[in-house]
């Protein structure tokens, strides 16, 4: 394993360019899964949406979105030089360089500029520890080759970038020698949010706000300012910290540790790119480790877009990479969904459903979906979006997170201490939503909808029935299997249900409708998609009056056709492909391919494993480097309608470790599918 320092680990922007700002803030972003510090620099704020993002923290202000809470900035610092400020933007910048080591998570700026007729240089370091999450460390240096007055103001800035804030009413700031705090409550709860910064000299002055330096950079020499920042949440107690070098080197000992457990290397010629771009994605998930109790947010911690909340993207596509290389982090992940059955329970009871409907976008179990999520760009206003009602997978995703975890572990006391009644309140949701059709004698799952969005109150979509069929047959399996070996305890799991829970899962089950695959081997996305208009994702694009235009909803220009946001049918074959066969699996490949747009950043990687499970080696390269490449190239929607979705893609980063540690193998060895045959069709 490559190692702190090797070139080849390390993202770099040559030059300063003020249009990838916002990108760049995803882009080399660090992060310990406690935190995220966008990749901006030093003397930026707000406008250049500088962000500390706290995982976990939630807080919603009268009228707007609940989102997580971003913390004020402690690394804000601006160098004068002869009076003037020095930006990476100025116009004496000789020359400007930022890079991410993604080998230890450091994030590095140079930027020289001219100044006094000399050359004076500034450099700056910073890295959020993975050894002791509420610590983030930063070093400066200025040198120059002439001699330089400098003042350098530096501190914590209050003014923090927020899409739908203020979330602190007051902050309180101020000075002890060498250390400066800055202390808020978040609006909602009164959660408070500690900052300090120590500095490794006194300050010679502070203004109440930020901290001053008078210093003379001699020709020739150095000058080193090192920052070390708490940022404590709650009840947390600030500790003694260690000086920058000690903290750099627990940092990178920390790193090297987590690639010694999930890096994967790829053999072959050419492959330095996809190389790289793979690194980048296990990087992009190893600073999202969840720590305490929280899960991780789709946007993971590079803002409060999709307002920090945690999506189906975890069990799907996050959970495969951490249940193989961080077993106790995939653990905290699964607990999250059975804390939080509480929140699923009151959802379905809220709907007139039993059992346990999951919040669609969960901050602790609270559903914080809204039911206007575009708006639409002609007319400005909200449109009614059905995510939160009829995306009812997202229980059968939570089950089937439960259910890998165990078959990965045998962890039958996760099982006992909520596993098994979560999964079996998510089925009693499926039973008790679903509508028994007399004329068929079958179970449907009516006015659902299914991953891909753009068709909403769809009726039995294929995803959604074979996900809560499955999910619904492996509870029963677990029941059972558990009630032999602790038969008490189970009794008392039982207990919470009917009687006759059990029986009426199982006859349930086995008359859920199952669509099956045609005589050409395609599957219906859901009934009646067939009849849709036959026109391609391309064609469809070209019908747009407006690029931010919403394809969905109910006058979306995709809502008549075929034309598909995301894998749907693919995802489900890639997921349980049991139920298919290859020959089955290629024909779905090739028939929904034409039809869907990738709006969604999950889709790439399902088109890619689907394309590695049928011998399709070209495709399911050009997939991977997709959904890889994706937070690299600044890619992915940046707007639904008028609301601003940027930020890094996490889902994408699961899906290319996916296709590199468990689909490429099957390119050469294709795995027999065993298919069940399909009932009630
Ligand atoms: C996708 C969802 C996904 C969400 C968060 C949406 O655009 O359609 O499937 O869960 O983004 O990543």
């Amino acid at each position: 394993m490559r190692r702190n320092g090797d070139p080849e680990m390390i993202l770099t922007r040559d030059g300063f360019d003020g249009d990838a700002v916002v990108s760049d803030g995803n882009k080399f972003i660090t992060g310990n899964g406690k935190f995220g510090y966008r990749g901006t620099l030093d003397e930026m704020t707000r406008e250049h949406c500088v962000g500390l993002n706290i995982a976990g923290l939630y807080d919603g202000v009268e009228g707007k979105w609940r989102e997580t809470v971003n913390a004020f900035n402690p690394f804000y610092l601006q160098v004068y030089a002869d009076g003037k400020p020095l930006c990476a933007w100025s116009d004496n910048v000789i020359g400007h360089r930022h890079s991410l080591d993604i080998s230890c998570g450091v994030f590095s700026r140079e930027t020289r500029f001219s100044v006094c007729g000399g050359t004076l240089e500034l450099k700056a370091q910073r890295f959020c520890s993975m050894a002791d999450v509420n610590v983030l460390a930063s070093r400066l240096t200025v040198s120059s080759d002439v001699d330089v007055a400098v003042e350098i103001v530096a501190g914590i800035d209050d003014d923090v970038w927020e899409l739908n804030g203020p979330h602190f009413s007051s902050v309180a700031k101020g000075c002890r020698e060498d250390m400066l705090y800055a202390v808020g409550s978040a609006q909602e709860s009164g959660t408070s949010v500690r900052v300090n910064c120590k500095f490794s000299s006194v300050p010679n002055r502070f203004d109440g706000r930020f901290a001053h330096f008078y210093v003379t950079v001699a020709a020739g020499k150095t000058y080193v300012l090192d920052r070390i920042a708490q940022v404590l949440v709650g009840d947390e107690q600030p500790t003694p910290t260690e000086d920058y070098d000690a903290l750099y080197a627990r940092n990178a000992d920390m790193w090297s540790k987590m690639w010694d457990r999930s890096d994967v290397e790829l053999e072959g010629d050419g492959i330095d790119r996809a190389q790289f771009a793979l690194r980048y994605s296990i990087y992009q998930l190893l600073i999202l480790t969840p720590r305490g109790d929280c899960s991780i947010a789709a946007r993971g911690l590079s803002g409060q877009t999709y307002k920090g909340a945690v999506f189906w993207d975890t069990e799907m596509f996050l959970l495969p990479f951490f249940m193989n290389t961080d077993i106790a982090a995939a653990k905290r992940l699964v607990e999250y969904r059975i804390r939080t059955l509480d929140g699923a329970l009151a959802k379905a009871k809220s709907y007139g459903y039993k059992g346990a409907f999951y919040a669609w976008e969960s901050q602790d179990g609270y559903d914080a979906c809204s039911d206007f999520n575009v708006t639409d760009v002609f007319t400005h206003r909200p449109v009614r979006t059905y995510f939160k009602d009829k995306q009812i997978h997202i229980s059968a995703d939570v089950a089937l997170g439960i259910i890998r975890y165990f078959d990965k572990t045998q962890d039958n006391e996760l099982l006992l201490r909520g596993g098994l009644e979560t999964l079996l309140q998510i089925s009693l949701f499926y039973y008790s939503y679903s509508y028994y059709n007399h004329n068929k004698d079958r179970f449907e799952l009516l006015d659902v909808m299914g991953p891909d969005e753009y068709h909403e109150r769809v009726n039995n979509n294929a995803y959604t029935n074979y996900m809560a069929y499955h999910c619904t047959v492996r509870a029963l399996e677990l029941c059972r299997a558990l009630r032999r070996e602790f038969p008490s305890e189970v009794a008392a799991v039982l207990r919470r249900f009917e009687p006759d829970i059990c029986d009426s899962l199982d006859e349930w089950a086995s008359k859920l409708y199952l669509p099956a695959c045609g005589d050409n081997g395609v599957m219906e996305q859901f009934d009646g998609y067939f009849a849709l208009e036959d026109v391609t994702a391309e064609e469809v694009r070209k019908r747009l009056v407006n690029p931010r235009e919403y394809w969905g909803g109910t006058t979306g220009v995709a809502t008549a056709t075929r034309v598909i946001k995301q894998a749907d049918v693919v995802m489900l074959a890639v997921t349980l492909p049991q139920y298919f066969t290859v020959g089955q699996i290629a024909a779905n490949y090739r028939f929904y391919l034409g039809y869907t747009e990738h709006g969604s950043s999950l889709s790439a990687s399902a088109y890619a494993l689907a394309a590695c499970m049928t011998g399709r080696a070209e495709d399911a390269w050009k997939w991977f480097l997709h959904t890889a490449e994706i937070d690299l190239n600044g890619g992915g929607k940046q707007w639904a309608g008028d609301v601003y979705i940027g930020g890094t893609h996490p889902a994408a980063s699961g899906g290319a470790w996916m296709v590199a540690a468990q689909g490429f193998e099957q390119i050469c060895r294709p795995k027999f599918l065993h298919r069940v045959v399909s009932h009630h069709e």
